[in-house]
């Protein structure tokens, strides 16, 4: 299989288990801290490259509505990540109990292009920059705390905006599987 892999502390967890599990996958990591430790792992690493679908993506969530609505990118990788669901057959989001929400809430992480940047922001307003290094792909990481009132609203607001390279707001269209642990019982919802 072709699996994609999701970055963050839950996905942390996941890498042993699947390393553990011996397959013969090819994956593909959205992020260089997966990389790694996927590799030192075991697990075969491969590019992006010419890979037309993936058989399943695996990753975590910052918030989870009772719909599927997802926020994601508390560790900046949101944009490779919605590259990789919307190329995958199956996004499955592992989760603690602390991840579902009754509404989303703010702040949404955004990546933002350098050119143009404060003029982006004006139009962002209200947007704050995050202290983190740039993507790996060169982009400024930032939070929007605009109103989440209405989520289709808000995605369509954030990815209309010129310079705005991706947001954190994955509808539920992009999800097939939610799992979600408390104690040591798993909840699995699919979509
Ligand atoms: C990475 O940018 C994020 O989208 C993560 O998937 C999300 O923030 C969940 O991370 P944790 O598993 O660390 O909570």
């Amino acid at each position: 299989m072709v699996v994609g892999l999701g970055t963050g502390s839950t996905v942390a967890f996941l890498l042993p288990a699947l390393a553990a599990r011996g397959l013969t996958l090819r994956c593909v990591a959205t992020s260089k801290r997966t990389e790694a430790a996927a590799r030192s792992l075991g697990l075969r690493v491969e590019p992006f490259g010419a890979i037309e679908h993936f058989d399943i993506a695996i990753d975590g969530a910052d918030q989870i509505t009772p719909d599927g609505w997802l926020i994601k990118g508390g560790g900046a990788a949101h944009t490779r990540e919605k590259i990789v669901a919307a190329t995958s057959d199956r996004f499955v989001i592992i989760a603690d109990s602390s991840k579902p929400v009754v509404a989303l809430h703010a702040p949404v992480p955004v990546e933002l292009l350098e050119f143009g940047l404060a003029s982006t922001m004006r139009r962002l307003a209200p947007i704050r920059l995050r202290d983190v290094p740039r993507s790996p792909d060169g982009g400024v990481i930032a939070d929007y705390h605009g109103s989440l009132d209405d989520i289709e609203a808000a995605a369509g607001l954030l990815s209309r905006t010129a310079g705005l390279v991706e947001h954190g707001l994955f509808p539920p269209a992009l999800v097939s599987d939610i799992i979600v642990a408390t104690g040591d019982q798993v909840h699995h919802r699919s979509l």
